[in-house]
């Protein structure tokens, strides 16, 4: 079976990724790969790293109806307004969406209000489409036809956090969330903080009085934890170009000890293709540096018992499960293919 597929913002960081990971799938067919900026030019004039592949194709226009003429299914890769206007489109001629911006990610219209500071137009849309974590909503995945995918900060937040929160092991009230992250996090357009003598070598804290990932964060894990939720994210852009490592500082609950935390993530993760639960070894805590350029999600902790605090880690690529690698393998749920088909591949190292 060939699925014929679509990227609209092929150019920008997540849409390069995912052609890069669709490459060599096995089981799709690019047809149409979208930019204005560089329209008409070749993938590998703006990708070098995809030369020689997709040789004959040239980005092309956002053209709904040509698109729905020649794609069984679409990646939208858009800044977080642009998908209001162009997923609906796709939708209403017959698409299945998967949308990796932040517009169709919190399913209540009015929080949607609160943390991006514009009216919901599509509220009907928010209803039917599901949040494209397979970790939690696998089955839903399968017969939707518009998956909105998480945040890679929220990726990584809400893999380390749900199995402590949803068997009650920790304070709800009182999850304090420090995320690493990336300079490709920011996307490909410049901008005077991501300029590179601005962002090289930088620890530097960011919308650390709430930061829009802290809703769909809650939105998600409150199912777990009920509504005493608070969860507290401050994010730091490092000097790496690629990762994203979420440290939760966490208050223990009575009688939690290492093993109980231990056998939670076993028992939520250990059937995970792509959770890997790091214990051990030379480097013993999740690092991004050991999942780059793979779908895998590093998870790891320390149990500090005089204290009764936790500290609880998530390490991943941001452009791969917490993006591409993550579109596709929702992708992979909708069309009833292998879940983990094309994502398999180890992490690079060293790198
Ligand atoms: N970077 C990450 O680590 C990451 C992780 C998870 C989610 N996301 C989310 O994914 C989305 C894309 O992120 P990115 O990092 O790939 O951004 P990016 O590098 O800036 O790429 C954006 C893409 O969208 C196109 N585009 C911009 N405005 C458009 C419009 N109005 N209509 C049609 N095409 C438009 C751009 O190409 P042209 O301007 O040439 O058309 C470009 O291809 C964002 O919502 C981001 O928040 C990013």
């Amino acid at each position: 079976m060939t699925i014929k597929v679509a990227v609209i913002g092929a150019s920008g960081y997540t849409g390069g990724e995912l052609l890069r990971v669709l490459a060599t799938h096995g089981n799709v067919e690019l047809v149409h790969a979208t930019s204005r900026e560089y329209l008409g030019k070749y993938i590998g004039w703006v990708h070098p790293n995809l030369r020689g592949f997709y040789s004959n194709l040239k980005f092309g226009e956002v053209d709904v109806d040509r698109i729905s003429d020649k794609a069984d299914i679409v990646f939208t890769n858009l800044p977080a307004g642009a998908s209001l206007e162009i997923v609906p489109r796709l939708i209403e001629v017959g698409m299945r969406v998967i949308d990796l911006g932040p517009d169709f990610r919190l399913r209540d219209p009015e929080q949607y209000q609160k943390w991006y500071g514009r009216e919901h137009p599509h509220r009907d849309l928010l209803e039917r489409r599901v949040y494209g974590l397979p970790e939690l909503h696998r089955d839903r995945i399968r017969g939707v036809d518009l998956v909105a995918c998480p945040g890679c900060n929220s990726t990584a937040t809400i893999l380390t956090l749900m199995p402590v929160l949803r068997d009650r092991l920790v304070e709800a009230g009182r999850v304090a969330v420090d995320v690493k992250v990336g300079s490709s996090e920011a996307g490909r357009k410049p901008a005077p903080g991501s300029h590179h003598p601005e962002r090289a070598n930088v620890m530097r804290p960011y919308e650390a009085e709430g930061h829009r990932h802290v809703a769909e964060v809650e939105q998600e894990l409150i199912e777990f934890a009920g509504d005493g939720l608070r969860v507290a994210m401050v994010p730091h852009a490092v000097g790496s170009v690629r990762g994203v490592l979420a440290t939760a500082h966490v208050w223990l609950n009575e009688g939690v000890e290492e093993q109980t935390i231990w056998r939670s993530y076993a028992r939520y993760y250990g059937k995970e293709p792509f959770v890997r639960i790091v214990r051990g070894g030379v480097m013993r805590y999740p690092d991004p540096k050991y999942v780059l350029g793979s779908n895998f999600c590093d998870i790891g902790f320390a149990v500090e018992g005089r204290i009764m605090r936790g500290a609880l880690f998530g390490a991943i690529d941001n452009l791969m499960k917490g993006a591409a690698g993550q579109a596709v393998q929702c992708m992979n749920i909708m069309l009833g293919l292998d879940e983990v088909t094309g994502l398999m591949s180890p992490p690079i190292s060293p790198i």
